[in-house]
C-alpha cells in the first residue's frame, strides 16, 4: 500500500458549502479509485493523506495539484504501508476550525498549530501523528 501526506493552503477560504462540494467529489472519487485517506483543513489550510495503489495515488494528486483552488501543494512523506491506515473512509474529513471541542483531547498539542507550520513540514512523524487522531472520528 503507498501513501502521500501533503499541505497546501486555500486560495481563498472554503466556505462549509466549498467544503462539502470538495467533499463530494473526493469521496466519490476515491471510491472508484479505491483511494482512502483523510482531509483536514484549518485557517485556509489543508493537510491530506492519500492511500491507495501508488499509480492511482500519484495520478491523484497530480490532478490535486492542479486544482486552482489551492497552492503551495508540498508532499511531506510518502511511502509504502503494510496496510491502510484509514480503510473506512472513502475520504475521511475534519474542519479542525469547528467545534473544538467535538474534537479529541490529544489534538489540544495543536491546537495553536497552523497546519502548514514548520513543525507539520518539517516532521512528517506530526502530521502522521495528528491525521491519526482522527481514523475513527465520525
Ligand atoms: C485540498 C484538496 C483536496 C482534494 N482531494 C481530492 C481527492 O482526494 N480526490 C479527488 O478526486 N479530488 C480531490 N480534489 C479535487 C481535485 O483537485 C479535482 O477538482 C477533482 O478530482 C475533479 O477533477 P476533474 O475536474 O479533473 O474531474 C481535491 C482538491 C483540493 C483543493
Amino acid at each position: 500500500m503507498f501513501f502521500l501526506v501533503y499541505l497546501s493552503s486555500a486560495v481563498t477560504w472554503f466556505s462549509s458549502k466549498e467544503l462539502n462540494d470538495l467533499l463530494n467529489t473526493c469521496r466519490q472519487r476515491n471510491l472508484e479509485a479505491h483511494i482512502t485517506g483523510m482531509l483536514l483543513y484549518k485557517d485556509g489550510n489543508f493537510m491530506q493523506v492519500l492511500e491507495g495503489e501508488e499509480s492511482a495515488v500519484r495520478k491523484l494528486l497530480a490532478r490535486i495539484n492542479a486544482d486552482l483552488r489551492h497552492r503551495g501543494l508540498v508532499v511531506i512523506d510518502s511511502g509504502h504501508t503494510a496496510q491502510r491506515e484509514f480503510a473506512q473512509w472513502g475520504m475521511g474529513f475534519v474542519d479542525l476550525q469547528g467545534d473544538t471541542h467535538a474534537l479529541p483531547p490529544e489534538y489540544g498539542e495543536f491546537l495553536g498549530t497552523s497546519l502548514t507550520d514548520s513543525s507539520f513540514s518539517q516532521n512528517p512523524e506530526h502530521c502522521h501523528k495528528l491525521l491519526r487522531m482522527f481514523r475513527h472520528i465520525d
